[in-house]
């Protein structure tokens, strides 16, 4: 029960900086992103095998044959669609159902409500207990689709190691080090370890799991943005690369 005051917030720092920045931060890498997706160019690197995680895997026929690692196993897309619409929706999935960005775009683009001790527009609260919010239960699922999407980003990163080693390669590395400490750091990850158990001195493995997967945890947002970030400088430097805008730099050929 909200207290009965008539202003909507007596807070008078700057609550709503957070929210906003949150909201800006999405908006960009949304729209980045969009562009990336539908450019349907510059994600692969011939001679040196960088591939872009966000056209990994690259499954159609419209992909470069050495891009597709696994084959071009799909028919060509119709339209305007591109490979990365294959795989988005299970990253998307991921990422929108996260614990971590249900409650930063709950606040900042839903206003639900925007900040501590600041009420919301809306009248009415029902949770995630209806249609369509009771769909975020669905983060389960799409954990196991986004961890075998990253099994794959790890082989395209090693892969990519066969031609000799260059900024790219490093770029990639570290690209799936943030994937897969996010993915690890994952509350959904935490309680496959050690939830639903009674004894943890009964299952030490599962026990030190949860233990380390707990200290990843508590670090989940900034996994979030981290990954979120660097997946995006990644893609932007094989394109960059790709399209010959810029030299890799080289170490080892
Ligand atoms: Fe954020 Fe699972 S809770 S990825």
């Amino acid at each position: 029960m909200r207290a009965q005051i008539a202003q909507r917030t007596l807070r008078t720092d700057r609550w709503w900086l957070p929210p906003l920045a949150t909201f800006a931060g999405l908006l960009l890498i949304s729209i980045y992103a969009a562009v990336r997706t539908f450019m349907g160019d510059h994600y692969w690197v011939d001679e040196y095998r960088y591939l872009t995680p966000m056209y990994s895997p690259c499954l159609t026929e419209e992909c470069l044959p050495n891009a597709a690692h696994f084959g071009r196993l799909l028919p060509e897309l119709p339209g305007f669609l591109t490979p990365p619409v294959i795989i988005i929706p299970f990253l998307l999935g991921f990422r929108v159902t996260c614990y971590y960005y249900r409650k930063a775009y709950y606040r900042a683009a839903w206003m639900s409500p925007p900040a501590c001790a600041v009420a919301e527009p809306h009248a009415k609260y029902t949770g995630e207990t209806r249609f369509p919010l009771i769909a975020q239960n669905l983060h389960r699922y799409f954990f196991y689709a986004a961890s075998l999407l990253l099994l794959i980003n790890v082989y395209d990163a090693f892969y990519a190691f066969s031609t000799g080693i260059g900024l790219g390669n490093i770029v990639l590395l570290v690209n799936v080090g943030l994937l897969a400490a996010y993915t690890l750091s994952c509350h959904s990850c935490r309680h496959i370890a050690g939830g639903r158990l009674k004894h943890f001195s009964k299952h030490p493995v599962r026990y030190w799991a949860w233990t380390q997967i707990s200290k990843l945890n508590a670090k989940h947002m900034q996994l979030a943005w981290a990954s979120l970030i660097f997946v995006c400088v990644t893609d932007l430097y094989v394109a960059l690369v790709a399209s010959g805008t810029i030299a890799d730099l080289r170490f080892v050929n």
